[in-house]
């Protein structure tokens, strides 16, 4: 596994060390943002007077999909760009994942560059190397595992964000609390919590790159929370999904006998003290739930969570109908009460 330098730091994207950091890697730049990323940051990085060219698609998740990548690869060759160029990713984790899937391909891989400006891509998408867009089968059902060279974090930039946005990241950050670091959830200062989010996610991408082990225990919540985001058509936020997927997946474990129903509420109350929604379409159905899963390229299986911190084991267990059915039938009671 190559290494990718990662600078976190209030301010950064004004500092000249910014600059050199990037100018180390090359002297010309495309740069890949949505359209409302580029409206709010595009004159930051044309204060560093480098040699940049931007590109820009609508944002969401609607937008990761091989269509965009297809259409932002040829406006690169349009423009004469070729193997040497650096490719910079800024945004939320839509754009990491697309731009960092068009580096590692773009005349079979360019250097890459990350500038996540969401608290969900600092915390969690700009780290690990996985890239990815979505299918009408699936999302991140095509994709590489490639590593940037340069991951630079801006904790200024989360000034800008949405409350919402902010709180879809907090669902990755309290998956980090779930299954590895509960105390991750008394850090108050932002760029702490994004460092120690950041130092987490790194040691165990150091241990399992190609998420055959210990890797796997990240995707909690992510098993029902994917098929969730799929069937509602990407118009639920991936942190909004990913709150009502460990939720269901924790229930799923309490099914199974390994967490228990203290524990439970616990984390029940955590999720509803950061506002998740938690109401579901009638779209979530038992059946609706299983026919998405059996496309999820990790398998149907989820990762099963013995208590607040601690996970059963990173070998997923199988999501059967019957666990399924009890599991939504509690969530069902329990989110009618609230
Ligand atoms: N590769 C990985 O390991 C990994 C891990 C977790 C999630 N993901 C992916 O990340 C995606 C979700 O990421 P996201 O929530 O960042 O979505 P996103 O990229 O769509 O960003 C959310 C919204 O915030 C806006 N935005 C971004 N930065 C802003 C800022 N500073 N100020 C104001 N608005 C801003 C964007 O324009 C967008 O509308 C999903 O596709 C998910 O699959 C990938």
């Amino acid at each position: 596994m190559s290494m990718t330098e990662i600078l976190i730091q209030k301010g950064i994207l004004k500092n000249s060390f910014f600059t050199q950091a990037l100018s180390n890697l090359g002297a010309r730049f495309a740069v890949i943002m949505d359209e409302t990323v580029a409206s709010l940051y595009r004159p930051l990085l044309q204060n560093t007077h480098l040699d940049l060219t931007f590109f820009t698609f609508p944002p969401g998740e609607k937008s990761k999909t091989r269509r965009t990548k297809e259409y932002l690869e040829d406006q690169l060759f349009s423009c004469g760009f070729d193997r040497g160029c650096v490719l910079i990713s800024m945004g939320g984790g839509v754009t990491l994942d697309l731009g960092g899937f068009i580096a590692a391909t773009f005349c079979r891989g360019v250097s890459s560059v990350f500038i996540p400006t969401t608290l969900l891509a600092m915390v969690d998408a700009a780290i690990g190397g996985k890239t990815a867009v979505n299918t009408p089968y699936g999302k991140n059902l095509i994709g590489a595992f490639y590593l940037p060279k340069l991951i630079v974090m801006d904790p200024d930039c989360l000034d800008t964000l949405p409350e919402h946005e902010h709180r879809s990241g907090m669902a990755e950050v309290i998956k980090y609390a779930l299954t590895l670091d509960p105390t991750i959830l008394e850090i108050t200062e932002k760029e702490k919590l994004i460092q120690r989010c950041v130092e987490l996610k790194s040691q165990i991408v150091q241990e399992d790159y190609l998420e055959n082990g210990k890797r796997r225990m990240l995707n909690f919540g992510h098993t029902i929370g994917h098929a969730i985001e799929a069937l509602e058509g990407y118009a639920v936020s991936h942190g909004d999904a990913i709150a009502v997927g460990m939720l269901i997946e924790c229930l799923m474990s309490c099914e199974l006998g390994y967490l228990n129903k203290r524990s439970f509420s616990h984390i029940f109350n955590i999720l509803t003290s950061h506002g998740f929604p938690l109401e579901i379409s009638p779209k979530i159905t038992q059946q609706n739930l299983l026919s998405q899963i059996a496309f999820d390229k990790k398998g149907s299986r989820f990762i099963v969570l013995k208590d607040i911190g601690e996970v059963v084991s990173t070998n997923c267990h199988e999501v059967t109908s019957e666990i399924l059915e009890r599991a939504l039938d509690t969530y069902a009671e329990l989110t009618c009460k609230t």
